[in-house]
């Protein structure tokens, strides 16, 4: 009956770019400057765990993150929810609404396993997770990494496993500025990411607001437009035939580009921090003893590091590490087992 609680759950994992999303041609619809690609990390890893539950007893939306409640107000969690509604009231229509409770409130419950708002894109597992559980309990269909997207714009990335592109617009409206596989993690299954984590302090510009300032204020941004088009059918190519030394290098002149032109924010912007700095030259100083690249960092909107190499390396790799950040933590050695879970009660 209405007055049960219909409840869906769901976990998504985190997903850390290798070509950078950094500026927005539209603010309100989330439309990107530029394409960007990421890679999806492990189910077990890195991940958000989100419920959503609607009933006719609930008398408002309500949300939860971390075990404490947040506002529902902010225009992006008001985004994701009204275009799920309309959506779904559009599939039903001629049939029984009720049946879905679309006319009712719901509550969100979310978790993440990791630090929050530290650079290690809990905001994408985050909404990737509260769209897919939100499509699943109220029977949406079809391409929903466009709602992903309007969350936070790296969400709809994280709707995908594997290597996912986010492409511009090409039309008018946006509507087709979505998230696609380019490849499987089956296609590369040798691929690991280790993730370091230098601090878990939240940062102090929120990715929002910093690439704004960055797109308003860099001279810098027009080169940088030039350039990653190219960029990415490259690093797609290298991803395609499994070329690790390509895809390594565009990765790590990419990072460097995002932290250059936040360099050049005016005023400008710093994610990473003097130990950020330390495993960029451990890792060149690691490439450079193999006398082959056999490892990439790259860092996103705060001081953590992000580390791509194969399998093989990990061990090596892994104790040079703690050798020279004998505390440091690491956070997950994803296993790349990707694909988003969900499980209903009823
Ligand atoms: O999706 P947002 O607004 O949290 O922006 C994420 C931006 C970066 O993580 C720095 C880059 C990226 O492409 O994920």
């Amino acid at each position: 009956t209405s007055s049960q609680i219909r409840c869906v759950t769901c976990t998504a994992p985190v997903n850390i770019a290798v070509i950078k999303y950094w500026g927005k041609t539209d603010e309100k619809r989330i439309l990107p400057t530029n394409p960007s690609l990421s890679v999806t990390l492990g189910q077990d890893e890195l991940r958000a765990k989100t419920s959503v539950a609607v009933s006719s007893r609930f008398t408002e939306d309500r949300m939860w993150l971390n075990g404490i409640e947040q506002s529902v107000n902010s225009p992006r969690v008001q985004n994701v929810l009204k275009e799920i509604r309309r959506r779904a009231h559009k599939r039903k229509s001629g049939e029984n609404k009720d049946d879905l409770g679309l006319a009712h409130h719901v509550h969100i419950v979310s978790e993440n396993n990791f630090p929050t708002a530290a650079g290690l894109a809990s905001s994408a597992a985050g909404y990737a997770c509260l769209v897919y559980a939100l499509s699943k309990l109220f029977e949406v269909n079809g391409e929903i990494s466009d709602i992903a997207r309007q969350g936070s714009g790296s969400a709809c990335r994280s709707l995908y496993g594997g290597y996912v592109l986010w492409k511009m617009a090409s039309k008018d409206d946006g509507s087709d500025s979505h998230a696609v596989q380019v490849q499987p993690e089956s296609h590369w299954p040798q691929m690991r990411a280790l993730i370091l984590v230098v601090s878990d302090q939240k940062k102090h510009v929120g990715s929002t607001e910093g690439m704004q300032t960055t797109v308003q204020t860099s001279e810098l941004m027009e080169t940088r437009f030039k350039l990653v088009e190219r960029r990415t059918e490259d690093i797609i190519k290298a991803i395609n035939d499994r070329d690790f030394p390509t895809f390594a290098k565009i990765t790590m002149q990419e990072s460097n580009q995002l932290h250059a032109v936040c360099l050049d924010t005016y005023p400008p912007i710093f994610y990473m921090t003097d130990t950020s700095r330390l495993i960029v030259r451990l890792v060149h100083a690691i490439n450079d003893i193999l006398g082959k690249v056999k490892v990439a960092y790259t860092f996103d909107a705060g001081p953590n590091a992000c580390l791509y190499l194969l399998e093989e390396d990990v061990p090596r790799v892994l104790s040079l590490v703690r050798h020279f950040f004998p505390a440091s933590k690491d956070a997950g050695n994803s296993s790349f087992v990707t694909g988003l879970k969900f499980d209903e009660i009823e």
